[in-house]
């Protein structure tokens, strides 16, 4: 199967992949050291023992065994097909599935680092640049204290054509129009898409910048500008202030949703750091995954208006089929003409807390909201009100919430409850995710080859292939793996764990290879060059020893070993019996 998807697309495809992004949108993980780590999403676990390596671009989890790629994280996940998983990761890199023999786009550069470098720049700029005191005294004006701008890592795009160009002059300018940054001329060249514009980065749930929102000094239009969808950017799937309020979300176990960039940092300067922002877009179901996964409750804040109402409804329908057991979102109308940022400030934050606290739920938004459209007095008003109701209760999965709205509806239609409930039946269970991972950790039973130990410790540190000379011949098991390794890694450097565990997928060796780059032997985690070394010595000086037995073993059939030779055989024998760990399984 993976035999279809040439392998160098397969490593642009990781290459452009982050695991640690990947997991963390669907399982909260937090940094620990080098990795990051969660509760297990593939078994039941109070601690977390699920690591994911940023570095290797792998997970492990030592409680059930689990261990993989990005590939293999969406198989097990998302319960995809190798190709689905590999076609997915790769939409999601912006890179196009090749055509049976078609030739490879080529891998566009890493933003990363540019936007990293942007970010700093609009900082630099809001603290040192010549004209930086417009922006001081407009953030000022709207109350907003260095230390909260320090946070959100606030910036400022001066009122020119190329600062931003000027500044990252390292980048061309292909490079910085496809993070989004600067925007091509007609007659050539390019210019700042950000100018006078007080500037928000949008990070990701590790605190990454991925994207920015700018916002007019004055007036001006648009009010608010943001970076185009790029690669790392996707409205739809981000949130603004997320790693900013995380811990907040956390252990309030409520996220309280907004409309504006200011909104969430007037909040978190009132105290309240539990909001974030969508971005200029509608709520959609991955804003909601990703916030139930960090909390049990999301509180969405909607203007009290009809554009609010509309808004809010379409959040509710995004809300349904997301609504297990043990989440819930409840809705907060503010009054005519105020938003969080200017109510909050008015009110303060024991007023907007209070609010909070009597935001309207679901079941209350979604009777009142249809009831409205039917007469309820009548026969076919309440019909109608059924009518109304079925499609979206129907997506609400089984539960108390659901036993909830049909008791609800029930009362409402004046239909038996037995009756509504056998004809709005719940979406059937989707598949338990759990326990699916490979199971049991790698303890093979005595101590371990040579061979392996090597492929082990090539897999974890692949920049280790340096120290690999010429591969003694021998035919020991795994001895081809090993080969094919060191071809792969010689012929492609750079490569991660995943991408090199991927270039097998397929094979009959791939499990064994995920298996391997998982593997946690003691005396392979100090020190792993010398390690290498090492054991790459002694295998050369077991294929000698072993091909010098075979000759002597030839010789003494035809019977003629001389006296001296007998002796360098037993010698060897005795080396054999006593020597270091059984190398041949
Ligand atoms: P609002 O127009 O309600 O602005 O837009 P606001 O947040 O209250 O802004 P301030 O208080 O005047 O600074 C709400 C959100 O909609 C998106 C932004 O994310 C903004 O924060 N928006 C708005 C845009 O993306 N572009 C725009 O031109 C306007
Ligand atoms: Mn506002």
């Amino acid at each position: 199967m993976a035999g279809r998807i040439p392998s160098p697309f397969i490593d642009a495809v990781l290459a452009r992949t982050d695991i640690v992004e990947l997991v963390g949108t669907r399982v909260p993980l937090r940094k620990a050291g080098k990795d990051h780590k969660a509760c297990c999403p593939f078994h039941e676990e109070r601690t977390p023992s699920f690591t994911v390596s940023a570095d290797k671009q792998f997970y492990h989890c030592f409680g059930c065994g689990a261990h993989g790629t990005a590939i293999t994280f969406l198989m097990e996940y998302e319960r995809l097909g190798f190709v689905e998983a590999v076609t997915e990761l790769a939409r999601r890199a912006g890179l196009d599935m090749p055509e049976d023999g078609a030739p490879l786009r080529p891998a566009g550069p890493d933003l990363r680092p540019v936007l990293v470098d942007a970010s700093r720049y609009f900082q630099e700029a809001l603290r040192h640049h010549p004209t930086a005191a417009r922006a001081h005294d407009y953030l000022k004006g709207r109350g907003v204290t260095g230390a909260i701008a320090k946070t959100f890592h606030l910036g400022y795009a001066p009122a020119v054509w190329d600062g931003l160009l000027g500044a990252l002059s390292q980048y061309d300018g292909k490079t910085l129009e496809q993070a989004g940054l600067v925007i091509a001329r007609d007659q050539g060249g390019y210019y700042d898409r950000f100018r006078d514009r007080v500037m928000f980065p949008i990070e990701d749930l590790q605190g990454r910048v991925i994207g920015f929102g700018g916002r007019v000094l004055d007036r001006g239009e648009p009010k608010y500008l943001n970076s185009p969808e790029t690669v790392l950017f996707h409205k739809g799937r981000e949130l603004y202030g997320l790693p900013q309020a995380v811990k907040t979300i956390e252990t309030e176990k409520r996220a309280v949703v907004v409309e504006g960039y200011m909104d969430v940092i007037a909040l978190a300067q009132h105290g309240i750091t539990h909001a974030v922002a969508t971005l200029g877009t509608a709520t959609t179901r991955e804003h909601l995954e990703r916030l139930f996964r960090l909390c049990p409750e999301v509180v969405f804040c909607f203007d009290g208006d009809r554009a609010g109402r509309d808004a809010a409804w379409r959040a509710l329908e995004q809300a349904l089929s997301v609504l297990r057991d043990g989440r819930q979102v409840t809705f907060l109308f503010l009054p005519e003409g105020e938003d969080p940022d200017t109510l909050v400030r008015r009110e303060g934050p024991e007023g907007f807390r209070q609010r909070l606290h009597r935001a309207v739920e679901l079941r209350q938004f979604f009777f009142d909201t249809l009831s409205r459209q039917v007469d309820l007095t009548r026969d076919d008003g309440r019909a109608r009100l059924f009518e109304l109701a079925k499609p979206f209760l129907s997506k609400l999965p089984q539960g108390a919430l659901h036993e909830i709205m049909m008791t609800r509806l029930a009362e409402l239609t004046g239909l038996a409850g037995d009756r509504v409930r056998a004809l709005v039946p719940p979406p059937p269970p989707s598949p338990a995710r759990p326990g699916r991972g490979p199971r049991g950790g790698f303890s093979p039973k005595g101590s371990p080859s040579l061979v392996r130990q090597a492929i082990a410790l090539l897999l974890q540190a692949p920049a280790l292939i340096g120290e690999i000379g010429e591969l003694p011949a021998c035919d020991r098991p795994g001895m081809d793996v090993l080969v094919a390794l060191v071809a792969i890694l010689k012929e492609t450097p750079g490569l991660s764990t995943a991408a090199v565990v991927e270039r097998f997928g397929g094979t009959e060796h791939h499990q064994a290879l995920l298996r391997l780059a998982a593997w946690e032997y003691p005396a392979l985690v100090a020190d792993q060059a010398l390690q290498l070394r090492e054991i790459m010595d002694r295998l050369s000086e077991q294929t000698q020893r072993e091909s010098a037995q075979k000759r002597y073993r030839f010789l003494i059939k035809k019977g003629n070993l001389s006296a001296s030779e007998q002796e360098e055989l037993d010698r060897l024998a005795v080396h054999r019996r006593t020597g270091a760990p059984d190398i041949s399984q």
